[in-house]
């Protein structure tokens, strides 16, 4: 059977991420899975809590009818409201309005989320800008609806270049899509680069006639350290949006659940509202599935322990600092991001898979020069790994 063009070259281009994460199973088939240390892909290996099993047990006990039914396009009535008012008690004391069930899409995850956001909001031709490096799959998403992502610089220690971003908006601009905590950096944006970005943008949008939207991606929020706080997008422009889900922070990633949030603030947001809830069916999502939502209704709040993160980056940065690696410490999300001894990143990484060590060049998130590293793995195999990225920084040395 033909296969369209399209899906030609996109199956013919997957993705440095799953790719070394299928060679990751095949050197686990031969060499042990104890011999390979894969830190290729974002999959959570902390277990949900379990409160999670017992509020999806209790709901499925209950039986209540109807709960395996159809339901309005944006998900439970109820569950939406239990977001909101979470949203609000997180984000809202800074806005006008508070978050209600009509500012609250349950969707398939933050991957649902941004399709359903970009299907509403993106007309064919359009650009959505998005700093570099960037999580790849975002470039599929919008030619999913026809437009395409057009990459700012980034600006130091991977923060926002605002001055870049603007100098990339043109009357084709739609969107401009950040991702803090970031994928692959680990870098959370500060109250005041947002806030500079929203100002920005609400000149931008003067000029150009029309808002321009902020959409933020954020499944690793809550996944910060050090007692961290995420500054809130909202509160640094009215059209902004959120795109999230439990996938990270209550290793979830297989029950495909999030959610979509416009700004309370953000003027007329009654007709987007609406189109999401079209897009999410149009899609073919439908909704987002039923159990999980009602489970998350149950658990806004919860998330996995995240110190087992916290100490396995501190092991990590540890180990990889000693060894000579350069590397910003990450506030956030489970990654790290060094320097790739050579300029090759590719080069770079071959020689780490010589060691059984997998990891992705920066080049699959359009930042060549460094690698990434995700620490979803026990603190064994971080340590057990440690010599093996020491001989590939030595080889590495002698190719200067
Ligand atoms: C930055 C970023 N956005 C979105 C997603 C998609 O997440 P979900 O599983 O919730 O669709 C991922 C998954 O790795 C991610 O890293």
């Amino acid at each position: 059977m033909p296969v369209s063009k399209k899906m030609t070259a996109a199956a013919g281009g997957a993705s440095m991420v799953r790719k070394m994460f299928e060679e990751g199973t095949l050197l686990k088939a031969k060499f042990g899975p104890d011999k390979v240390f894969d830190f290729s892909i974002g999959n959570p290996d902390v277990p949900p809590p379990p409160i999670f099993k017992e509020t999806l047990s209790a709901i499925i006990a209950q039986d209540r009818p109807g709960i395996h039914g159809y339901m309005p396009n944006a998900g439970w009535p109820k569950v939406r409201e239990r977001v909101a008012s979470f949203l609000t008690r997180e984000q809202g004391q800074y806005l006008q309005n508070p978050f209600t069930a009509d500012h609250v899409l349950m969707t398939v995850g933050a991957a649902g989320a941004l399709n359903v956001i970009f299907k509403s909001v993106l007309d064919p031709g359009d650009e959505v800008i998005v700093p570099r490096p960037y999580f790849m799959e975002y470039n599929f998403y919008a030619d999913n609806h026809g437009a395409k992502i057009v990459p700012a610089e980034p600006g130091e220690d991977f923060h926002l270049n605002i001055s870049d971003i603007r100098s990339k908006i043109t009357t084709a601009t739609r969107v401009v899509l950040i991702n803090s905590p970031h994928n692959p950096t680990g870098v959370v944006y500060t109250l005041e680069e947002l806030s500079e970005l929203g100002q920005m943008l609400s000149e931008a949008g003067k000029k150009i006639g029309r808002p321009i939207l902020l959409v933020s991606d954020e499944p690793y929020r809550k996944l910060v350290y050090g007692g961290m706080d995420v500054p809130s997008v909202f509160q640094a422009y009215p059209y902004t949006m959120i795109g999230t889900s439990y996938s990270k922070d209550m290793s979830l990633p297989g029950e495909r659940i999030g959610y979509a949030a416009i700004n309370p603030d953000m003027p007329d947001s009654k007709p987007l509202f609406d189109a999401m809830s079209m897009a999410n069916r149009i899609l073919g999502f439908v909704s987002a599935p039923s159990l999980m939502q009602l489970t998350m209704g149950e658990l806004q709040g919860v998330t996995v322990d995240i110190s087992y993160y916290e100490q396995r980056r501190d092991l990590f940065v540890a180990g990889l600092q000693k060894i000579g690696f350069e590397l910003t410490i990450p506030d956030g999300a489970f990654y790290l991001f060094p320097k790739s001894p050579i300029a090759d990143d590719s080069a770079f990484v071959n020689l780490l898979k010589q060691e059984n060590v997998l990891t992705v060049p920066g080049r699959g998130f359009a930042q060549p020069g460094y690698f990434r590293i995700c620490y979803c793995v026990p603190e064994t195999t971080i340590r057990n790994s440690l010599p093996g990225f020491a001989r590939a920084f030595a080889k590495a040395k002698t190719m200067k």
